[in-house]
């Protein structure tokens, strides 16, 4: 079977981890990649109750060498909303190049490129050119509570020399990039409760609070209309990226009103004045609303008070905001803004500081090589406004950098409809990883 075959194949399998209908799928994600693995000395799959299963592979028949932690995530987000899709979201087509399936890029696509990698070099030269460790996980979308019990617990046995991790962009088509930085996030629900049961709104509005009403309220007490995130003591720890950091990104080759057009779709950019578009995804939290629920909201009218209303919010973080700190944040705030009548309560679903990579770590510089040989142009890097929770935890637990080695595009749609992957960046993405291992 050759790597498209395989890619094909994996992208089949719905391991959508948040959903506990597709337990099942996810698990033969999870076989699949484990079977992928089988190359190497030593595969297993590692089991937690009511966890997705971790898949962990070693070949460490390298000595002397130095050691890489390949990591990846089998599991993918929700394909809704699907009547958006063009193609089933797993039933993957190719079209113009490019292969259109849920978690085509984000990760399927991507995680592939390392096993491939491994798996060539290992049926070419019979061994590898350096140590590897293989940690896949199976709930990197839905808050990766396995990953985060077990990496600590096992320190001694995934130590290594840095993290190799393709979960990520490149900054334009045949532009190749390195992450130096991601954001971290803090996700949670604002459930709202005010009368004891839906109420007529003729008969009770003007003297029964709205719990909808009440939601919006708290919202907008913790965002102004500049972006700006009004919640005290937020911004205490954020600080601003280093004057050559932000000369970097000022250089990056970038039309503000092109991105506007054809990968924001929308009549206007939002944020916070006097901060550039890169300073604004990358270098600044921010407050987003991802689904509200509550009330009527069938076909047609219906004059119902609600008894209860709950919103979906993550906050993302920048490098030194601490989560524990910004939660203990936003319940305050909500709590001084929630208007008589109902109470509010923060529920925290999961969160993870923010991630940075020195540029300057001998590895990178390796890495960036790779990328260069493969692309035939300087890489450059970039930060992330996206989240990889694990990463964080790989420098607290682990001591070691990640190598966040991208081959997504801008327009790849990761969480929407009509993801795809970008098959030429699949096949040099599996070159980059084998020059980068025998480079080390
Ligand atoms: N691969 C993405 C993160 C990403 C996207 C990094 C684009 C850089 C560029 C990752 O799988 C992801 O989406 N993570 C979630 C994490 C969250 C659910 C904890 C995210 O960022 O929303
Ligand atoms: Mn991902």
């Amino acid at each position: 079977m050759t790597p498209l075959d395989k890619l094909v194949q994996f992208l089949r399998i719905p391991s959508v981890s948040s959903d506990p209908a597709h337990a099942a799928d996810v698990r033969r994600a999870a076989e699949w990649v484990a079977a992928e693995l089988a190359v190497l000395p030593r595969v297993e799959l590692i089991e937690a109750p009511g966890r997705h299963p971790l898949v962990y592979a070693e070949s460490l028949t390298a000595p002397g060498q130095p050691t890489l932690l390949l990591y990846g995530h089998y599991d993918v987000q929700p394909p809704d909303p699907l009547e958006l899709w063009h193609s089933p979201p797993f039933e993957p087509v190719i079209r113009d190049n490019n292969i259109y399936a849920r978690g085509a890029c984000d990760d399927k696509g991507q995680t592939l490129i390392l096993l491939t990698a491994v798996r060539q070099l290992i049926e070419r030269d019979g061994h590898l050119p350096c140590n590897v460790k293989v940690l896949i996980e199976g709930e990197e979308e839905s808050g990766g509570e396995h990953i985060t019990s077990y990496v600590p617990a096992h320190a001694p046995e995934l130590a290594a020399d840095a993290a190799l991790i393709c979960d990520t962009e490149m900054f334009a088509p045949g532009l190749p990039a390195l992450c130096v930085g991601l954001r971290g996030i803090v996700y949670g629900e604002i459930h709202v409760q005010g009368p004891a049961q839906d109420l007529h709104s003729g008969v009770y509005g003007g003297v029964a609070p709205n719990p909808l009403m009440a939601a919006a309220e708290i919202l907008t007490a913790l965002k102004n209309r500049d972006g700006y995130i009004t919640i005290p003591g937020f911004y205490d720890a954020v600080r601003a990226p280093s004057p050559e950091e932000s000369r970097a990104w000022a250089s990056l080759p970038f039309d503000e009103e092109h991105y506007r057009r054809t990968e924001v779709g929308a009549s206007a950019l939002t944020g916070e004045p006097g901060y550039s578009v890169f300073a604004r995804t990358w270098a600044r939290p921010t407050l987003e609303v991802h689904g509200i629920r509550g009330g009527f909201t069938g076909e047609g009218a219906k004059t119902v008070i609600p008894s209860t209303a709950v919103a979906k919010v993550s906050f993302r973080l920048v490098p030194d905001q601490d989560p524990a700190i910004v939660v203990e944040q936003i319940r305050t705030a909500i709590a001084a803004a929630t208007p008589r009548g109902v109470t509010a309560e923060f529920r925290l679903l999961h969160g993870a500081p923010a991630a940075s990579v020195d540029p300057a770590h001998p590895l990178i510089a390796k890495a960036a090589a790779a990328l260069t040989q493969a692309f035939g142009r300087e890489t450059v890097y970039i930060r992330s406004g996206g989240s990889i929770p694990i990463v964080g935890l790989f420098r607290e637990a682990l001591g070691i950098p990640s190598i966040l080695m991208g081959f997504g595009l801008p327009d790849d749609g990761l969480h929407s409809p009509n993801e795809k992957f970008h098959l030429p960046n699949f096949h040099q993405g599996i070159e980059t990883v084998k020059t980068f291992l025998n480079s080390l």
